[in-house]
């Protein structure tokens, strides 16, 4: 791998993006970590350099897609242009279809659709120009099939699914790659506060919410930060042909 490779990481201050970054540093990438709160991408990037890895930060609130600029200066002038985009920064919004509201469609799409495209046209020409790059988005089982009271999620990684085919169909032919990770339910923040919600109606404990939602994976079992951080890598430094990769199957494997 080129040592001066540059990888961006979306969401990168905790859960599945913090472990995308380590295993991404580990294989010899730069990392620009980005999400909103400067401390915990400060500590973030403490923990890496720790264990010998190159990070910057960069706090931005990526629902605004203008911050798609700032986010690639940042990373010109920290390590030189991006070879890697990973785009993972996301949240899930629950409620019941009809107390979905436009204001919660609006938001998650502007995360998990509109920021990743504009992240993406912003560093594309570089690596157009340069004949290599990467881009991985965070999708999820949630972007092949439904899951109850996720109506916005559910939409939004669809259409991210469906952005990526899109971006890969017009790379064909190039060493440049598109590539939509598609997890089922992952230990981390947004599942355990998930179950604590669960919990706080009162017909579940937290332990027994977590399990419902591991039993809802084909692999009866959730993943973990680390085996998605490990897909992404091997993904990044193999550059398989294929687009959709589905992990919440036995074997992972591509869809598409
Ligand atoms: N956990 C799962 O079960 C699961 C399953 C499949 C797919 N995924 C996907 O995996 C990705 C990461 O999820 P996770 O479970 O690791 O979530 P997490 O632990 O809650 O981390 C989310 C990350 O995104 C950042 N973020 C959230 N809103 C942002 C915004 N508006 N602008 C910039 N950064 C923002 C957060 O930092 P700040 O809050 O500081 O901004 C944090 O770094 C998401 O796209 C999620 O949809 C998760």
């Amino acid at each position: 791998m080129n040592p001066t490779s540059v990888a961006i990481v979306t969401g990168s201050s905790r859960g599945i993006g913090l472990e995308i970054a380590r295993a991404l540093g580990r294989k010899g990438h730069a990392l620009l970590l980005v999400a909103r709160d400067a401390t915990a991408l400060a500590s973030a990037q403490q923990e890496l350099e720790r264990e010998g890895l190159r990070a910057a930060t960069c706090a931005v609130d990526l629902r605004d897609a203008s911050c798609a600029d700032t986010v690639l200066q940042r990373a010109r002038d920290a390590f030189g242009e991006p070879d890697v985009l990973v785009n993972n920064a996301g949240t899930a919004p629950t409620a019941k279809f009809e107390a979905t509201t436009d204001a919660m469609l609006d938001e998650t799409f502007a995360l998990h659709v509109k920021a990743p495209l504009a992240l993406a046209r912003a560093v594309l020409p570089g690596m157009r120009q340069r004949g290599r790059g990467c881009i991985v988005q965070l999708a999820s089982t949630a972007g092949l099939r439904a899951f109850p009271f996720t109506s916005a999620y559910t939409a939004a990684k669809h259409a991210m699914v469906g952005l990526t085919r899109a971006l890969a169909t017009e790379l064909q032919g190039t060493d440049l790659r598109a590539y939509a990770v598609c997890p089922g339910f992952v230990d981390t923040e947004i599942t355990r506060s998930a179950a604590a919600a669960i919990a706080a109606r009162g017909k579940l404990t937290k332990d027994q919410a977590m399990q419902k939602m591991a039993e809802q994976n084909v692999i009866r079992r959730m993943h973990t930060p680390a085996e998605v951080a490990a897909t992404v890598a091997r993904l990044v430094a193999e550059r398989p042909l294929g687009c959709t990769f589905v992990m919440d199957r036995d074997p992972p494997a591509f869809l598409d």
